[in-house]
């Protein structure tokens, strides 16, 4: 079998959830590799809806391994919080593996960057606020906390002081080192049965032939390198993310697919070239129910980006896509595709690098004619309206990928294969 990585192709919030949970059919774990509580992945079985954060979304089918990598970083209470949701709606997560060395999120991180988010003042990123970037900042400059130290009070207690030092000087923020040493070794107690060598069980899978899903969280364009920067993430969203924030290595890898809804959104602060302000953006926000899964903020809408299509088939080296959230465009009689940027006074195909030019970049549209509402109720290509055919045939000549999937609507089977290959995939 594959061992397939799944990202984001925009700027998050693609609906990767429920592809991953789709494709876990078939696998034999899923694997987070960067962020942490800032992902909201959403999944829905008959009818229930499921939000996970940080536990991977393999975790609604019970015989799959669940493994958090070394990228991720982890706040243990809002792992604990969410494990215990499940419990009490009869989902046991019994399979879950966290890596000893993922970076653990403490309570000064989530109050850094409120300080820090407020002193960008009209430049500020518009963050989620669940001291992800800080920890990332203290993994960067090495005195991180990771998940193993936990499980070790002498550690534990010295890196909580080196760690307090810095930040009372830099920030001169005060915390009492035993309240959150008595309350972190607490944590460990409860996550020790998880806390392991992730990368060696990963490898012994890849020993195994076992296949193995990779579930990026956030986007393509929302990547520390890759993305918007500084309007990004502070982890590698992009497909190589997922050899560093487990320690497989690239040779292993056999699949990249890339997620994009029909439209694009965005959430905080950045360039967002096709974003609609008008009543058609307010329209599809409400028609996709475009609200933060982790938040609960309005998602900028727009129109689909073919240039940043090509980017994230470019930046991952997607080998298909899969396309979520037609439906909600439904009813919409005409349609706009973007399909190259006006920088200028020229037309340019390739995303640009930096952010002045970002700002100064014009959507070049190809208007089309759009389909009806019922959309959702196709279960072969054939019965896809013309309309919509067209619109999918036009984003695969401007990305150059195929589509491999369309996702028709919320439910968990509502995936339509558009290959035979894609078919495989699930079945
Ligand atoms: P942070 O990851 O909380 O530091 O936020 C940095 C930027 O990434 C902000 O614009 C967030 O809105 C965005 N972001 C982080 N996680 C997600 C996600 O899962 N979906 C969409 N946007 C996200």
């Amino acid at each position: 079998m594959q061992n397939i990585i799944v990202v984001g192709a925009q700027w998050g919030d693609e609906g990767k959830g429920r592809i991953i949970d789709a494709l876990a059919r078939k696998a034999d774990a899923v694997v987070r590799f960067q962020g942490g509580s800032n992902a909201g992945h959403t999944v829905v079985v008959n009818g229930e809806k499921f939000v996970f954060h940080l536990i991977p979304s393999g975790a609604l089918r019970p015989e799959k391994k669940c493994i958090m990598g070394n990228g991720v970083v982890v706040d243990p209470k809002e792992l604990l919080n969410e494990l215990e949701s499940l419990h009490s709606r009869g989902i046991e997560v019994n399979n879950l593996c966290l890596s000893s060395n993922a970076h653990v999120i403490m309570p000064y991180h989530q109050k850094i960057e409120e300080i820090e988010e407020e002193q960008r003042g009209k430049n500020r990123i518009g963050t989620t606020r669940k001291g992800v970037g800080p920890a990332y900042q203290d993994k960067a400059a090495r005195r991180g906390i990771r998940a193993a130290d936990l499980l070790d009070k002498n550690t534990l207690s010295n890196k909580l002081r080196i760690n307090l030092e810095f930040w009372e000087s830099s920030c001169g923020l005060k915390f009492s080192l035993e309240g959150i040493l008595k309350q972190y070794l607490e944590y460990g107690k409860k996550l020790e049965k998880y806390i392991v060598d992730t990368s060696l069980i990963i490898h012994e899978l890849v020993k195994e032939n076992k296949a193995i899903l990779f579930e990026g969280a956030q986007g393509s364009l929302l990547d520390v390198d890759h993305g918007t920067y500084p309007f990004v993430t502070s982890s590698n969203a992009t497909a190589g993310g997922a050899c560093t924030g487990t320690g497989v290595g690239p040779t292993r890898i056999d699949k990249v697919l890339g997620v994009a809804k029909a439209y694009t959104t965005r959430v905080g602060k950045g360039p967002f070239p096709t974003e609609i302000k008008n009543e058609v953006g307010e329209l599809i926000r409400k028609r996709g129910q475009e609200y933060g899964a982790t938040t609960g903020r309005a998602r900028r809408c727009g129109w689909f980006d073919g240039v940043v299509l090509r980017y994230a088939v470019r930046v991952n080296g997607l080998d298909g896509l899969v396309l979520t959230k037609l439906d909600i465009l439904g009813g919409l009689s005409k349609i706009k595709i973007c399909t190259a940027y006006r920088y200028r006074g020229k037309i340019i195909e390739d995303f640009p690098s930096q952010a002045y030019h970002w700002q100064e970049c014009e959507p070049v549209y190809e208007e089309m004619e759009g389909w009806e509402d019922d959309t959702f109720k196709a279960r072969r290509i054939e019965d896809l309206p013309l309309s919509l055919q067209k619109y999918l045939n036009k984003i695969e000549e401007i990305g150059g990928v195929p589509i491999l999937f369309l996702s028709l609507s919320a439910e968990r089977d509502n995936l339509l294969a558009m290959r035979q290959d894609s078919a495989s995939l699930l079945a």
